[in-house]
């Protein structure tokens, strides 16, 4: 049995530290008797201590949206792996499709940020996801084939147990417009297949795949339900106590 997962991905929002404390303050009585989901925010790196503090002695995990490959040196402007567990993060969201796309990095630089936060016990939840173009010319699933080869490319079967999948239809990220639960759970059987074509079934079974793509407390429940669908990552909706709270609430409730 897989345990869910709900990401809060703040994105760049609420990186003061007052605002991401006045989120927490309202989050945590909220969540407080969640047992059956892994919750883990990812605010901006400025409100990270913070919100690390706040957080101790909670069921809520913290980690970064990203982190370089590299663990010191003539680096501006990158965050290390170190930073961020000594810090007390335990997840890092890697290859997101807005780091892919405007900030134009590619699986191989994925993958060897990967293979980095592996390294140093970070926890990776790590994104793929067609763009429009591929959804409508039928091309997806040779897609996040490639995307998924390229990376992961050489992780042990320990490895990638570790490692979330988040399967993210670019498409889909704060457009309001979701994939049906169906569609999403097409991609999830698919990665499944793909992890047992190149590991094991056992494998398979084992690793976390969440969606995410303007997930909303009114659409959770029935993206929850699908049997291949780990819990959500999410955007938009998690910048309010509420709308997170109540999503997480459906994640919890799936998982009977
Ligand atoms: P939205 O929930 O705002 O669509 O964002 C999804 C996402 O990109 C989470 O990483």
């Amino acid at each position: 049995m897989r345990r869910p997962i709900i990401g809060g991905n703040w994105k760049m929002n609420k990186g003061l530290p007052f605002e991401a404390a006045d989120m927490l303050k309202k989050l945590i009585p909220l969540v407080k008797n969640i047992n059956n989901v892994d919750i883990v925010i990812t605010p901006p790196y400025t409100a990270l201590i913070p919100v690390i503090e706040l957080t101790k002695n909670t069921n809520i995990m913290i980690g970064a949206q990203n982190m370089y490959f590299e663990e010191k040196g003539a680096f501006t402007g990158e965050i290390s792996p170190i930073f961020l567990k000594e810090l007390g993060c335990s997840y890092v969201i890697l290859g997101h499709s807005e780091r892919r796309n405007i900030l134009k990095e590619t699986d191989e630089i994925v993958n060897k940020k990967l293979k980095k936060a592996l390294n140093f016990n970070l926890n990776p939840i790590v994104c793929i996801g067609e763009h429009l173009n591929e959804r409508e010319t039928n091309k997806t699933k040779e897609f996040i084939e490639k995307q998924f080869r390229l990376s992961f490319k050489d992780l042990s079967d320990e490895e990638l147990r570790k490692t979330v999948i988040a399967y993210e239809p670019i498409w889909a990220i704060g457009t309001g417009r979701t994939a049906t639960p169906e569609q999403a759970e097409e991609i999830h059987i698919f990665i499944r297949e793909l992890i047992t074509k190149v590991y094991n079934s056992k494998t398979a079974k084992a690793v976390r795949i969440q969606y995410g793509g303007s997930i909303k407390p009114s659409n959770a429940k029935d993206i929850f339900k699908k049997e291949n669908i780990d819990g959500g990552l999410v955007g938009g909706a998690s910048l309010q106590a509420e709308s997170f709270s109540a999503i997480i609430e459906a994640a919890n409730n799936s998982s009977f």
